[in-house]
């Protein structure tokens, strides 16, 4: 299969693509596509042909759900059963956005879609790209992040191209998206809401809207490093995921300790024939002596930090570093979702000075 890559970068959005894109979803075919989150790769929600090819595109367990994207917040209504008041709330609150609400399902979205569970997630996208796509196609569309399984989720559609050309139809290319991250995944199926991954929109932002809201207990670490035993909620959440393959550990602590930490550690690892990579920030990219040195955004700006982490862990991919040392992020807004994708791509392997 040749994958067609359509630019819909410029404004207003090349209507044409955005029509033959709608085309290849009605056929039921796979489209990747921009989201303010990260790039997804769509297929018609209710097709279980559809999501059937998006597993096997992605090389995914089939256990794993998909996310059901929507322009419209009757859609939500029209796919579930017992909607609670807060979805109305959060969802204007915060949709479009990068928030994902689990619900219970009714019969329009097939157990594919939902990897067999009785649950649905469901987002409004916040991306003119997503949302003229959805409408234009009349599609509710179950799009996971457009990478292969395991890999960094794709940020640039070159990103997609890496992984999926070949194995889909086509690729919406709209830019670098916004935010970097996945969306934050709250599950409204029981009576407190809970965080099943953190994301853009954080526990605060979620507590003003909806007063008490837990976390699943299941993605929690403690400073050992392991869960409380507990199983992740979120299916997705249970596989190793964002694994680089340099071996990466996380080094945190005061900043001139943890930069010469990680130059004397690279030092040892050069010694022994290793190739090392450093993730840095602005301030502390020339302290760092050796190594491939990439410089992942500001401190001051968190969103930088978000916004290139997968980018980055692509590249050390494709320099072939064997081991990766990264400083910590545990930054105010989107912290706690950052430190969860880093800790995962590195197998919570963290030191602490
Ligand atoms: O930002 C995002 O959410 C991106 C863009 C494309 O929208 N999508 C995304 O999809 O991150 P994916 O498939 O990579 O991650 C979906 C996560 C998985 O961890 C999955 O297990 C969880 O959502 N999930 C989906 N349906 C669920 C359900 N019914 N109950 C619990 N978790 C669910
Ligand atoms: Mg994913």
């Amino acid at each position: 299969m040749i994958t067609k890559v359509m630019d819909v970068t410029g404004e207003p959005i090349n209507i044409e693509h955005i029509k033959e894109a709608s085309q290849i979803l009605k056929n039921g075919g796979l489209v990747a596509f921009p989201t303010e989150t990260v790039y997804g790769l769509g297929g018609d929600a209710t097709d279980k042909e559809a999501s059937r090819k998006i597993y096997q595109a992605k090389g995914r367990p089939s256990d794993n759900p998909l996310i059901v994207h929507i322009s419209k917040f009757e859609q939500l209504e029209s796919i579930s059963s017992q909607l609670p008041e807060t979805a109305k709330k959060l969802a204007d609150a915060f949709w479009p956005g990068p928030l994902t609400m689990v619900v219970n399902k009714n019969e329009v979205i097939p157990y594919e879609t939902t990897g067999g569970l009785d649950t649905v997630a469901v987002r409004m996208p916040n991306n003119p790209v997503a949302l003229s796509l959805i409408n234009e196609s009349g599609c509710m569309i179950a799009a996971p992040s457009a990478n292969t399984s395991g890999r960094p989720s794709p940020t640039k559609a070159s990103h997609v191209y890496e992984d999926l050309a070949g194995k889909i139809d086509a690729i919406l290319d709209g830019g670098s998206v916004d935010i970097g991250l996945e969306s934050t995944i709250v599950d409204l199926t029981e009576d407190v809401v809970t965080i099943l991954r953190p994301g853009y929109i954080n526990m605060e932002m979620l507590k003003e809207v909806v007063g008490e809201v837990k976390i699943d207990p299941g993605i929690v670490y403690n400073d050992k490093g392991t869960t409380s035993g507990a199983r992740p909620k979120a299916p997705g959440m249970r596989y190793k995921h964002y694994a680089p393959k340099g071996d990466l550990t996380i080094v945190s602590g005061e900043e001139q300790k943890v930069v010469s930490a990680i130059n004397d550690m690279t030092a040892t690892d050069m010694k022994n024939g290793k190739k090392v990579g450093i993730i840095a920030t602005a301030a502390t990219a020339e302290k760092y002596t050796a190594g491939s040195i990439l410089v992942i955004g500001n401190r001051d700006d968190e969103k930088s930090i978000a916004h290139n982490l997968y980018d980055i862990l692509r590249q050390f991919d494709e320099i072939g570093v064997d081991i990766i040392y990264s400083e910590s992020f545990a930054t105010p807004h989107i912290g706690q979702a950052i430190m969860n994708r880093l800790l995962k791509a590195a197998g919570q392997k963290t030191i602490e000075l």
